[in-house]
C-alpha cells in the first residue's frame, strides 16, 4: 500500500511501457489525504517552483508565501542573495513575516519582539533573562535562528528543496541547459527582463496540479482546444520532448514572431538564425512549466491549493533592458494577450478531465503510444517518487 489511495499495483500499472500502461488512478486526483502524501512524496524530495526572484527587486524585500500549507517566507538579504526560510518564530512559533514588505533592519517578530537577521540568525531577545536583561545564562542565540529551506534560483524561478536531500540543482537541471544551450546561448539567462507591463497573470483552475502539468506536456489536442495557434503551428510541426528523467514536453518547429503587432522584440543574439520559428516548451516537473521563443520567454509555477483547484502563476520575459522599454510595449502586450488566449482554452480541457475523474467508469485510462510519449514519461516519473517514498 502506498497510501489507502493509489496502491503499488496501481503504480506498477503506470510504470509499464506505453502501450501497456494505464494513467494514475483517479484517487491521485481526488482525494486531499493523497494531495498532503504528494507534498512530501513528490514535491518535498524534489527541486519544486516557489516563486520568482524579480518580484524581490532589492535587498530587504521580503515575501510570506504559504505553500501546500506549508508557512515559508522568501527574502533578498544585504549580499543580494535570495533565501527562503520556514515562516516561524523559534521562539512560541508565531508566524514571523504576515505581509510582503521592505525591511531596514531586522525581522521582527510581533508578539514578544525577537528579532533576526536576513540572514536567519537570532539577534534580539528582549527580557530574555528578566527585565532588563536581554541574555539568559545556557541560553545560545546560535542554536534558535530561522530555519532555512535549500533553494536556488534559476530562469527567475526560486526553486525549493524542502526534504534537503535532492541532487545538486547543477546536476539535476543539466540535461535541459544542454538542450537550450543551443538556442539561448551562454548569455541567454543573463539577459532575460521581466517587464512591468505585459509580465504576467494569475489564473485559477478548478483541477488536480498535475492535470495542468498533462496537458502542457502534449501537442496532441492542437487542433481542437487551439484552432487559432493551430492555424500556423500545426499539431504535425511538433515534436516530443523528454530530456532525462525531470523534463517533458514538446516543441513547435513553426513559431511565429510576434513582430507584427509593433516594433520587432529583440532575440537572444546566440539563437541559431535558422531555428527562429522553433519553440520549446518543457515542464520542470513537478510543477514549472517553461517556453523559450527566440524573442521571449515564460515561465508558470503551478501552485496546489487543493486536490481539485490549482493556481498558476505566469511570468514574460524579454531580451535585454531595451526590449522591456516604452517602445516595445505594444509587442510585449500582443504577446501577453496570444498566451492569454492560449492558456484560458486549455482551462476547459483540464477542468474537464478533473471532473471525469470522479467516474467509476475510469480508471487512469490509457495513452497514444504514439502521441501520449511525454505525458506517459510524467506519470512515469510521479510514480517513482511514489514508489520510492
Ligand atoms: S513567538 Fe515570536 S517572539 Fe515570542
Ligand atoms: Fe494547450
Amino acid at each position: 500500500m502506498i497510501t489507502q489511495d493509489v496502491s503499488a499495483l496501481d503504480l506498477q500499472q503506470v510504470l509499464q511501457p506505453i502501450e501497456h500502461a494505464t494513467g494514475l488512478p483517479n484517487q491521485a486526483y481526488v482525494s486531499e489525504a493523497f494531495l498532503a502524501h504528494e507534498r512530501e512524496s513528490v514535491f518535498a524530495s524534489s527541486w519544486t517552483g516557489l516563486w520568482f526572484a524579480s518580484d524581490l527587486p532589492k535587498p530587504g524585500y521580503v515575501k510570506p508565501i504559504d505553500f501546500m500549507g506549508l508557512p515559508l517566507v522568501i527574502l533578498r538579504d544585504k549580499q543580494d542573495r535570495i533565501r527562503v526560510f520556514h515562516n516561524v518564530c523559534s521562539h512560541r512559533g508565531m508566524i514571523l513575516v504576515h505581509e510582503e514588505m521592505e525591511v531596514q533592519g531586522a525581522l521582527r517578530c510581533k508578539y514578544h519582539s525577537w528579532s533576526y537577521s536576513l540572514d536567519g540568525e537570532l539577534k534580539g531577545t528582549p527580557h530574555l533573562g528578566g527585565i532588563g536583561q536581554h541574555r539568559a545564562p545556557g541560553f545560545e542565540h546560535c542554536e534558535h535562528g530561522l530555519k532555512p529551506v535549500r533553494s536556488t534560483v534559476w530562469m527567475d524561478v526560486i526553486f525549493i528543496n524542502l526534504s534537503g536531500d535532492a541532487p545538486d540543482f547543477d546536476e539535476y537541471i543539466q540535461p535541459l541547459n544542454e538542450k537550450w544551450q543551443g538556442y539561448l546561448g551562454d548569455t541567454g539567462l543573463e539577459r532575460m527582463r521581466s517587464a512591468v507591463n505585459g509580465k504576467g497573470m494569475q489564473i485559477e483552475v478548478r483541477s488536480n496540479w498535475k492535470l495542468a502539468v498533462e496537458n502542457y506536456c502534449e501537442s496532441y489536442h492542437l487542433p481542437w482546444i487551439h484552432p487559432g495557434l493551430n492555424t500556423y503551428s500545426r499539431l504535425e510541426d511538433h515534436y516530443h520532448i523528454m530530456y532525462g528523467d525531470n523534463f517533458g514536453g514538446q516543441g513547435s518547429l513553426a513559431y511565429r514572431l510576434f513582430d507584427q503587432a509593433g516594433s520587432p522584440l529583440p532575440r537572444f543574439p546566440e539563437w541559431p538564425e535558422d531555428k527562429l520559428e522553433q519553440a520549446e516548451y518543457v515542464s520542470f516537473y513537478p510543477n514549472v512549466l517553461l517556453g523559450i521563443q527566440a524573442d521571449h520567454t515564460f515561465t508558470m509555477i503551478i501552485e496546489p491549493v487543493a486536490c481539485n483547484r490549482s493556481r498558476e502563476h505566469l511570468r514574460l520575459y524579454y531580451v535585454g533592458d531595451d526590449a522591456v522599454g516604452d517602445e516595445h510595449a505594444a509587442s510585449r502586450n500582443a504577446i501577453l494577450e496570444s498566451w492569454r488566449v492560449v492558456f484560458s482554452e486549455d482551462i476547459d480541457a483540464v477542468e474537464g478531465m478533473q471532473r471525469g475523474r470522479l467516474s467509476p467508469g475510469y480508471g487512469g485510462g490509457v495513452f497514444s503510444p504514439a502521441m501520449d510519449n511525454p505525458t506517459h514519461h510524467f506519470h512515469q516519473w510521479v510514480a517513482r517518487k511514489l514508489a520510492a517514498a
